[in-house]
């Protein structure tokens, strides 16, 4: 692994997560998989990668995310980022979601913890996953075949993905936009109000950011560029200029939130079904007579 020195991260938390992962294998599973060969499998061929993207280090990790490293230490160490329990936080978009989406997109997926969670939660819908590094594809791709389940995964950027407009149920993102600049966390919403048809859902998971507005340590520790700039704004604000409507963010467990919102429905759809709502109404319990 190629790793900056004496970061916050290597100094003080990587030791104490280093106690319970085991290195030896993690080496094997890192040396198990052609990078080259398999990175290039999933690659989508002249993608350019954006520069607040490939000029930073994640996490402390020179190369960021475009490397096997990065890809095969990403799970053993979220583990310990999301307390209490990285399921339970995860679990918390899942339990937001309204209705049944039968397509279903997720931005920044990495090696695709919350897409599987997505596919098992609604295992008819159609769900993709997409990210801006193949390596994090890869494991993605190879959790996802031995948990049986069947997902597109999709190598490209959240903020111009190239599919096709109103085409999906529900858009979801989970701890993506600590990682981007505001501006691209931005762009990421109005690239999924794009995608969403009428009535679509969006969903944001990711660190709460009032309590790191308050706890400075922990915007310094986890050794991410965008942090501060993540905290000192509000996801809620962004997703109300993107255009969505009933935006709401609710804290989840200590050191997260979730953020969601509905892309209002066309309005002649809006004025249908107030009319289809006012003539049961007209009608009260007994409801719409049958015809004659
Ligand atoms: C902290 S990881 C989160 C991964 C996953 N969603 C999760 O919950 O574990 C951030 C991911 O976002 C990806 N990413 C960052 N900027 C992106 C962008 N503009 N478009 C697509 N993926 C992006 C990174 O490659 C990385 O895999």
């Amino acid at each position: 692994m190629v790793n900056r020195k004496d970061t916050l991260w290597e100094q003080f938390l990587q030791p104490i997560v280093g106690v319970f992962i085991d290195g030896e294998q993690l080496r094997q599973l890192y040396e198990s998989i052609d990078w080259e060969q398999e990175s290039d499998r999933v690659s989508t061929p002249d993608l350019v990668y954006p520069d607040y993207y490939k000029s930073q280090n994640f996490h402390g990790i020179e190369g960021g995310y475009l490397n096997g490293s990065a890809a095969t230490s990403y799970d053993p160490i979220t583990q310990y980022a999301l307390p209490p329990n990285e399921t339970w936080v995860r679990q918390e978009l899942i339990n937001r979601i309204q209705g049944t989406p039968r397509r279903i997109l997720d931005l920044g997926c990495g090696t695709g913890s919350t897409t599987l969670l997505l596919k098992q939660a609604f295992p008819e819908a159609e769900v993709i996953g997409l990210d801006l590094s193949p390596y994090m594809l890869v494991m993605a791709e190879r959790k996802a075949k031995a948990a049986g389940v069947e997902i597109q995964w999709r190598h490209g950027k959240a903020e111009e993905t190239g599919l096709p407009e109103a085409s999906f149920d529900l858009v979801t993102a989970s701890l993506l936009f600590h990682e981007t600049p505001p501006a691209v966390a931005k762009s990421i919403l109005r690239e999924s109000f794009r995608l969403l048809k009428g009535g679509g859902q969006v969903l944001i998971l990711d660190g709460n950011q009032r309590t790191l507005r308050q706890v400075n340590w922990l915007t310094e520790v986890f050794e991410e560029p965008y942090i501060k700039a993540y905290a000192t704004d509000s996801v809620d604000a962004w997703m109300g200029s993107a255009g969505f409507e009933a935006v709401q963010t609710q804290d989840v467990w200590l050191l997260n939130q979730v953020t969601q919102g509905m892309k209002p429905l066309p309005v002649d759809e809006q004025v249908y079904q107030r009319t289809q709502r006012r003539t049961i109404d007209d009608f009260g319990s007994e409801g719409i007579p049958a015809p004659a």
